[in-house]
């Protein structure tokens, strides 16, 4: 495990909150926005090293460490808030392939829940309200709405789900659980095959055709990853609930369609894909419990945020 420092020297930490999976896309975006919420120092757990940057408004300390390691407990104190989300896939990586998500997501949340559980530490799960529901009996989906969901990676984030609320009922632990809609806005990865909208800002940059799964037909909820990690900060004083977390509204690829040619003054041109089994048809999140105890609410509206990206470079 390798620890370095940004901006402080090691007496004067605080180390409260610890952020794991710090180096990605959310992980990232979530470090420019602790400020806002009083919060000035933490602590980056990562497989990958963070690259240092002089700057973020905020002290940090960074340990490159798989959490499944053993050794993971040592880094943790009691009353420390862990946020969680640090998680190996999305669901077009493992599809249906229950076996293979859970090699790469299973140990490295389970050993971070026992930690937890034995330091006391509040943990802060980033699950998933685009996959642990499944198909839609009713919309928008509510938190009491059944959970079946289609995909592997939906599957395990419900069992660790599970159990971060079994060790709650047996040690007292506290949490909160956030499922979030479908991510887009600045940083997104390419290589990972994250997210449509920062698949076709791609594609415009490039001149090339977006490929769209099926007709169009399918509806996301698409929040932007400034108001989700608001969010996220807005819910760390909550206490044993699952929250879900997005626009509220449902958009259609035809409509986002709409959106991009808006914007970009012509049409797109489009190569449609198969539809794929583990994509449910439509997935619109209701937001009023999270929006009723914290008065979150997103901020950002589509048009605005999908122009932001296509503003920047
Ligand atoms: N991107 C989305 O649309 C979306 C939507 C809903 C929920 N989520 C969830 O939000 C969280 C963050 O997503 P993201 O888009 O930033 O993912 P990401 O892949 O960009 O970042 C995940 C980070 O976790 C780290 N990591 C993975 N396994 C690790 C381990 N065992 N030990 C230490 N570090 C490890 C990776 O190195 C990476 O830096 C994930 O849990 C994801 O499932 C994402």
């Amino acid at each position: 495990m390798g620890l370095t420092f940004g901006h402080l020297d090691q007496k004067n930490q605080m180390n409260n909150v610890i952020i794991t999976g710090a180096n990605g896309f959310l992980g990232k975006s979530l470090l420019t926005h602790l400020a806002d919420f009083k919060i000035s120092s933490v602590k980056l757990f990562d497989i990958h090293p963070f690259q240092e940057d002089p700057a973020l408004p905020i002290n940090y300390q960074q340990h490159v460490l798989d959490l499944a390691d053993p050794r993971l407990i040592n880094q943790i104190n009691t009353g420390d808030t862990v946020i969680h989300l640090a998680w190996r896939s999305n669901p077009s990586v493992t599809g249906e392939d229950i076996d293979a998500e859970m090699k790469l997501n299973w140990d490295a949340s389970k050993n971070l829940i026992d930690a937890c559980a034995e330091k006391e530490a509040k943990l802060i799960f980033i699950s998933s309200g685009g996959t642990v529901y499944g198909r839609p009996e009713y919309l928008p989906i509510d938190e009491i709405h059944p959970t079946n969901p289609v995909s592997a990676y939906g599957a395990v984030k419900l069992k660790v789900e599970k159990a971060v609320k079994e060790a709650s009922v047996k040690t007292g632990m506290q949490y909160v659980i956030l499922r979030p809609s479908n991510l887009y806005g600045p940083g997104f990865s390419l290589k990972k095959g994250l997210g449509v909208i920062g698949h076709w800002v791609d594609m415009i940059r490039q001149n090339q055709p977006i490929k769209m799964v099926g007709k169009g037909e399918l509806v996301r909820d698409f929040i932007h990853i400034s108001d989700l990690c608001r969010g996220i900060l807005s819910s760390l004083d909550l206490e044993n609930e699952t929250f879900n977390i997005g626009s509220g509204r449902g958009t259609s690829l035809n409509d986002l369609r709409l959106v991009f040619e808006k914007l970009i003054k012509r049409p797109l041109d489009i190569i449609h894909l198969e539809d794929r089994e583990f994509d449910v048809k439509t997935n619109v999140l209701s937001i009023d419990k999270i929006s009723r105890l914290t008065k979150w609410y997103p901020e950002i509206s589509l048009e605005q945020g999908v122009n932001r990206l296509l503003d920047s470079n």
